[in-house]
C-alpha cells in the first residue's frame, strides 16, 4: 500500500495544507485565508476557529483533489506561525482572539523583565534568547496587566498549530522548536525554563507537556476526522513552529549550508549540530526539529519588503510597462538593473524601512540611498538595493559564524526574492559560493512537516534521509572576477550604520 503524509501550515494570511507522497513529491494542496484584526496600530489578532476552519477545509480540499484515500495518509503534521498566544480556560475554551507573532502591544512587559533580569545578558541565561515583543512570554505578561479577569481564567497557554492539535486530537501538547519562541523556554535542555517561570511569577501549569518535534502526539479523534477528511486515529506528530520547519523543508540540517529565504522578510538561517551560546542575543537560536539539532537565524524586517515598496513607490513607469506588455513587474525592472554594473557604479542603499530586528537590533534604523551621483540612473538603484539587501543577509551569517567559525559551503535560496536569476547571481557573487534552489522550499513550512511527519511514523529513519528526497532546481556558481567590488562594497556598507547612527536617532526622536 501507497502512503502519504499530509501537513497543515497555520499561516498569517491562510491556511495551506499539502499532501506528498513517499518520494517526497506534493500530490496535492489547497489554501483557505482566513481574517486578520488590528484594533490598534500594533495591534494584531486572529480567531482560534478561523484557524480551525481553515485547517479542515483546506486538508480536505487537499485530500480529495488527490484521490488519494484517507487510510492511506500515514502522518498528520503541523507547521504554524510561531510565537501567538491562544489563551484557554479549564472547559477547554478559547478565552479571547489570539495575539500574533506580529503583535508589538507588550513592550512595556518585555522592558520590565530585562529590567527584572538585568539586562538582555540575564534572559540569555535562562533561554539563550532576547525576549522580542512578538515571543509568546510578553503576551501573557500583558494579560497579566491589562486583562487580568482573562489571566485569571487561563488554564494553558497554546501556541497557534497547537491549538489546531488540541482540535485534531483532544491533546494539548508542544514541541521543541515552537517552544523555543515563546521567551520562557530552556533552549539548551530542550525544557520549560521553570526557574525563569518562578521567577516572573508564572504558574508552570500554563504550559502544555513539550516533546521532540518527530514524536507522536496523539491520534485524530472522530469529530476531526469527519471534517478533515482523515481517517479516525490516524497518528499526529509534533511538526514545527514555521520559520524553524520551513528551513527543514529547505534541507538546512547542517552546518555550512546557509539558507536564505526573501519574502517581505529576509531571513538567514542554519542548522547547528551542536548548542552555542547566543552572545549578545542578536541571533534567534532555537532547538530544530530534529533531537540532536539546533536552528539559528536572524531576520532581516524589510528584505524582499525593500524591494517591495521601492516597486510599488519609485517605479510606476516600470509596472505600466510591465502591464501593457502581460509581464511580471520586476522582469522590466530586473532589465534595467542588470545593465548596471556590479557594485552599482559605488550606490548604497539601507534596508531599514522597518527599524531593524538583525543584524543591528534597533527600531530607530531608517532607510535611504547613500551615493547617489549624477552618474546613476534607475537600473543602478534598482541593482543597489538587491546588492545591498545581500549585504545586510552577508552580516548576519558573519554573526552566525561568529558564534562558530565554519567552512560555508552552499546558500540555498527561496521565497520571492529567490525567482530572480539576477538576485540568485548577486547572492553567489557576494558570498562567492554556489546558490541553489530545490524543489519543495516554495511550499514553505507545510512541507518541511511532511519530512518531520514521515520521520515521526517511520517513513525515513531520521531527518537527514528524508532530506534525501531533494531535487536541485537551479544553481548558480561564484564570479570570481565580482569579487573584489563587492568586497570593497560590503566594506564600506559595514560602516554605514556606526557613522548614520546619531542621525536615525534624531530622525526617529523628533
Ligand atoms: C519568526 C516569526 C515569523 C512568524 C510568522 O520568528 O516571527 O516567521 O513565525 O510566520
Amino acid at each position: 500500500m501507497k502512503r502519504y503524509i499530509a501537513a497543515m501550515d497555520i499561516g498569517t494570511s491562510g491556511c495551506k495544507s499539502i499532501l506528498i507522497d513517499e518520494s517526497g513529491k506534493v500530490v496535492s494542496s489547497a489554501m483557505e485565508e482566513y481574517p486578520l484584526y488590528s484594533p490598534r496600530p500594533g495591534w494584531n489578532e486572529q480567531d482560534p476557529e478561523d484557524w480551525w476552519r481553515g485547517a479542515h477545509n483546506s486538508l480536505r480540499k487537499a485530500i480529495s483533489k488527490s484521490g488519494v484515500s484517507a487510510g492511506e495518509i500515514a502522518a498528520v503534521s503541523l507547521s504554524g506561525q510561531m510565537h501567538g498566544l491562544v489563551a484557554m480556560d479549564a472547559n477547554r475554551e478559547v478565552i479571547r482572539r489570539a495575539f500574533l507573532w506580529n503583535d508589538q502591544r507588550c513592550a512595556k512587559q518585555c522592558a520590565d523583565v530585562l529590567e527584572t533580569l538585568d539586562g538582555v545578558d540575564g534572559i540569555l541565561r535562562y533561554t539563550n534568547n532576547n525576549l522580542l515583543t512578538g515571543y509568546q512570554g510578553g503576551k501573557i505578561l500583558w494579560l497579566r496587566e491589562e486583562e487580568p479577569s482573562n489571566y485569571e481564567k487561563m488554564a494553558v497557554a497554546l501556541l497557534p498549530k497547537d491549538y489546531i492539535r488540541f482540535k485534531l486530537t483532544g491533546d494539548y501538547v508542544t514541541e521543541v522548536s515552537d517552544a523555543s519562541g515563546t521567551g520562557f523556554f530552556d533552549v539548551k535542555n530542550r525544557e520549560w525554563s521553570y526557574s525563569l517561570l518562578d521567577k516572573l511569577n508564572i504558574p508552570r501549569s500554563l504550559f502544555p507537556r513539550c516533546v521532540e518535534s518527530d514524536v507522536i502526539t496523539g491520534e485524530v479523534g472522530a469529530e476531526a476526522a469527519e471534517l478533515c477528511g482523515l481517517k479516525k486515529g490516524a497518528p499526529v506528530v509534533g511538526g514545527g513552529g514555521d520559520s524553524v520547519i520551513q528551513t527543514t523543508g529547505m534541507g538546512l540540517i547542517k552546518e555550512g549550508v546557509l539558507g536564505l529565504t526573501i519574502g517581505t522578510a529576509g531571513i538567514v538561517a542554519m542548522g547547528f549540530s551542536q548548542y552555542m551560546d547566543n552572545i549578545g542575543g542578536s541571533l534567534q537560536f532555537f532547538c530544530n526539529n530534529s533531537r540532536e539539532l539546533y536552528h539559528v537565524m536572524g531576520v532581516m524586517l524589510a528584505g524582499g519588503g525593500s524591494y517591495q515598496w521601492y516597486r510599488n513607490n519609485l517605479c510606476r513607469p516600470e509596472m505600466d510597462e510591465a502591464r501593457a506588455g502581460g509581464l511580471d513587474p520586476y522582469v522590466v525592472m530586473e532589465r534595467e538593473a542588470a545593465v548596471s554594473p556590479p557594485g552599482a557604479k559605488r550606490l548604497i542603499y539601507l534596508p531599514y524601512l522597518s527599524g531593524e530586528r538583525s543584524p543591528y537590533s534597533d527600531p530607530n534604523l531608517r532607510a535611504c540611498f547613500i551615493g547617489l551621483t549624477q552618474t546613476h540612473v534607475k537600473g543602478d538603484m534598482t541593482r543597489a538595493i538587491m546588492e545591498s539587501v545581500t549585504y545586510g543577509m552577508r552580516q548576519i551569517a558573519r554573526k552566525i559564524q561568529d558564534l562558530k567559525p565554519f567552512e560555508m559551503s552552499r546558500v540555498i535560496v527561496s521565497g520571492g526574492g529567490s525567482n530572480s536569476p539576477l538576485w540568485r547571481q548577486i547572492i553567489s557573487d557576494v558570498f562567492q559560493l554556489p546558490v541553489v534552489t530545490v524543489s519543495g522550499a516554495r511550499e514553505g513550512g507545510a512541507y518541511g512537516a511532511c519530512l518531520v511527519g514521515g520521520v515521526g511514523v517511520g517513513i525515513w529513519k531520521d531527518i537527514h534521509e528524508a532530506c534525501g528526497v531533494f531535487l536541485e532546481e537551479t544553481r548558480d556558481e561564484p564570479n570570481a572576477a565580482n569579487k573584489g567590488v563587492y568586497e570593497e562594497t560590503f566594506g564600506i556598507y559595514n560602516d554605514t550604520v556606526p557613522a548614520l547612527k546619531p542621525i536615525f536617532d534624531r530622525l526617529a526622536n523628533s
